[in-house]
């Protein structure tokens, strides 16, 4: 099942499913949030959580701070939706589709 995931406050949303990362998933929708390592190991693609389910992989402590969680932050290269989410986070900018092509090898 695919969940909605709006972004605050930009109001821009995307569909995602289960076993893609709310990183991915902006991502496949030209959406791009701030990230680096995309392992769960620097911190970069933190969220906050203002409703919905999420399910957290394993990541580094020096990333996400158990504290932090308990704040409703999480890291979006980690993060599962497991029903429709609102996270507020800062987009980096978007893509629209054809904007960028591939150039020949
Ligand atoms: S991009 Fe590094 S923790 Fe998500």
């Amino acid at each position: 099942m695919v969940h909605r995931i709006e972004i605050r406050p930009c109001g821009a949303s995307f569909d995602c499913a289960p076993d893609e990362s709310l990183l991915q998933g902006a991502a496949r929708c030209g959406l791009h949030l701030f990230s680096n390592c995309q392992r769960g190991e620097c911190g970069t693609c933190k969220v906050k959580i203002r409703s919905g389910q999420i399910k957290l992989a394993p990541f580094m402590l020096s990333a996400l701070s158990m504290a932090e969680i308990d704040a409703d932050y999480t890291l979006a290269c980690r993060s599962f939706p497991r029903s429709d989410v609102v996270i507020a986070a800062e987009l980096v900018g978007r893509i629209e589709p054809g904007h960028y092509e591939r150039l020949p090898d």
